[in-house]
């Protein structure tokens, strides 16, 4: 038997510290009006200490909360992160040590800003085989650590928070369907390297810091494209029209992406949540804090069906489509 999926929490955690695009014009040689007008962002939140794990396991308690179990009833922790704390522990493992959900396997995965969209993926997989009743699945990021704030064309861009939703296989008959994919034949396009700190035969010893490089008009094209993609993957052989689907959540990277989406696909912008300018990109940590924001605007029903898109670096890309 394939068991049915639906999402019963909902949480986020943001570090409190704002940074505006007027702040950031001190720092770089940037504007408002060009941060605005071409992204959409107007602040964004910098960590001031919190990490990774902080922002996840607040994320979580929350979203556990919302979903009235406790930890010790879920099986499941999959963070999907591209600046945990340490390679490991994984920040899963932290998260289930903060949480204690001692019952629980608990894993990191690195998708870049596709990984909560990869996640969600597996832990469906997984509640659909019956190997898990409960999973809680993180997206968190401290882009901040990892951004050169000397490059004005990524370092306004990106922001740091977690978001966490809880998953539980359920009786009620409920629509799933998953698309993902990658291209690793482009992979310079956008890159975060892991730094080397000692190699045995050449003796290197580095503590430095590596940074994200972006081609960002490669990166716009591509997600125009593979999210048009996604899309049409989510809804072939299911009875789903697109009118039909009340919410599409995509990747905040970007409000001229998501324009551009609304205007090729002809559906209203108002179905396509947007908290971008409020938090810049959160990299895999976007669509959860989303979710989240939609759940506190109490926006989000019961049956309604529910899009989520994301796409990054690999490169990656792929979505979920969910009824409530
Ligand atoms: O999670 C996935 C991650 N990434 C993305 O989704 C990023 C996708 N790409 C983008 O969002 C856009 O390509 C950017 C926002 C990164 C850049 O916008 P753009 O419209 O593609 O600008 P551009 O790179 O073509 O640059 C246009 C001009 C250039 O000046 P010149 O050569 O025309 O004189 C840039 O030097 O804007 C300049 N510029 C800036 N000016 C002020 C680039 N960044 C900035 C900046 N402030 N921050």
């Amino acid at each position: 038997m394939i068991n049915n999926i639906k999402i019963i929490g909902y949480g986020s955690c943001m570090p409190s510290n704002i940074v505006t695009n007027e702040d950031l014009s001190k720092i770089i040689d940037t504007s408002d009006e060009w941060i605005s007008k071409r992204t959409g962002i107007k602040e964004r939140r910098i960590s001031k200490g919190e990490s990774t794990s902080d922002l996840a396991i607040a994320a979580a308690k929350n979203a556990l909360d919302v979903a009235g179990i406790s930890a010790s009833e879920i099986d499941l922790i999959i963070v999907a992160t591209s600046t945990s704390d340490c390679f490991f522990p994984s920040t899963g493992c932290t998260v289930q040590s903060g949480i204690g959900a001692t019952n629980a396997t608990s894993f990191d995965l690195a998708g870049a800003c596709t990984g909560f969209i990869y996640a969600t993926d597996v832990a469906i997989q997984y509640l659909k085989a019956g190997r898990f009743k409960n999973a809680l699945i993180i997206g968190a990021e401290v882009m901040s650590k990892v951004i050169d704030w000397n490059d004005r064309g990524t370092a306004i861009l990106f922001g740091d928070g977690a978001g966490a939703v809880v998953m539980t296989v359920t009786d009620e008959p409920k629509i799933t369907k998953v698309y993902t994919k990658s291209d690793g034949t482009k992979s310079e396009v956008l890159k975060l390297k892991a730094v080397p700190i000692i190699d045995m035969y050449e003796n290197v010893k580095t503590i430095d810091r590596s940074t994200m490089t972006m081609n960002g008009q490669e990166v716009f094209k591509f997600a125009c494209n593979v999210i048009i993609e996604t899309i049409d993957a989510l809804l072939a052989n299911t009875s789903v029209k697109l009118e039909d689907v009340d919410y599409i959540v995509l990747h905040q990277a970007n409000s001229r992406i998501i324009e551009y989406v609304s205007n090729k696909v002809n559906i209203n912008i108002e179905k396509f949540f947007m908290n971008l300018d409020k938090y810049g990109n959160t990299s895999a940590a976007s669509i959860p804090i989303a979710l989240d924001e939609m759940y506190k605007k109490n926006i989000l029903k019961s049956g309604h069906k529910v899009m989520l898109i994301g796409f990054g670096g690999g490169l990656t890309w792929g979505g979920v489509l969910l009824e409530l």
